[in-house]
């Protein structure tokens, strides 16, 4: 069995360096060094590389990155820069990035720069609504289809897989249920073994995001099977954050 992972996008969060270092140290204080959970804080770009010397215990990721390595992109960090300052993971089509214009053809790209570049890619998907004809379960096919279109078996021995419903993102959304979950865990897992067969779709792993925090995280690992989170708001939250990775751990 795989490793769980605890995953934070702290998102365009805090204001400034110092903050972030507090934080990050904060966090770092806390958590158990036995590594039984995989742990990933994700900060704003330039944050990444003061923060990844502070602790040996948490792994820094971006949470985006430019599919070209270098050249007339303005205003673009590609994944081979962040790879060079320590960055090991990346979030990668996130909603909110969608939201902004993001394609699934521009995610896919970046998904194979990140192969490429020897990242563990965090794929981002998830349906903006739930309808009672299950037609959410179509879209999550062809965004899933759409953003590993030409990736071969061989390729993904480190992928993740974040299922981060939409409508349970942010202030204010309510989180999936564990059975939401698991159901649509294995609705993934099967699209992953057609695609890349049983023993290499397998391993991939598919963690929860939306309003998860240290009530619910239990649950999604018992009841839903989650090999883990992306969290947002609880990864903002030292106390919090720790209690979710004590959790996994124990599951
Ligand atoms: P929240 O945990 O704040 O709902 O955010 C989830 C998320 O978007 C993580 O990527």
């Amino acid at each position: 069995m795989s490793k769980k992972i605890v995953i934070g996008n702290w998102k365009m969060n805090p204001l400034t360096l110092k903050e972030a270092e507090k934080l990050f140290a904060g966090t770092a204080g806390l958590i158990a060094g036995d590594k039984k959970v995989e742990v990933v804080v994700c900060p704003p770009f330039l944050y990444l590389e003061k923060l990844r010397k502070i602790s040996k215990r948490i792994s820094v990721g971006a949470q985006n990155g430019f599919f070209e390595d270098t050249g007339a992109f303005t205003g673009e960090v590609s994944l081979e820069m962040l790879y060079d300052i320590g960055a090991r993971y990346v979030i990668l089509g996130h909603s909110e990035r969608r939201a902004m214009g993001e394609t699934d053809m521009d995610v896919n790209k970046k998904v194979k720069s990140a192969i490429k570049a020897s990242f563990t890619p965090v794929l981002c998907i998830g349906e903006s609504a739930r309808d009672e004809n299950h037609e959410y379960l179509n879209f999550i096919r062809k965004e899933l289809e759409a953003c590993l279109a030409g990736i071969s078996r061989n390729s993904v021995s480190k992928l993740i897989i974040a299922y981060e419903p939409i409508w349970a993102i942010g202030e204010g959304a309510h989180s999936a249920t564990p059975e939401e979950f698991l159901e649509m865990s294995i609705f993934i897992k099967k699209i992953l073994s057609d695609k890349f067969g049983v023993e290499a779709g397998g391993k991939i792993r598919i963690i929860y995001g939306g309003s998860a925090d240290e009530k619910n995280a239990g649950e999604f690992l018992k009841i839903g099977k989650a090999d883990g989170f992306l969290l947002g708001r609880a990864s903002l939250n030292p106390k919090k954050f720790n209690k979710i990775i004590q959790i996994a751990g124990e599951i």
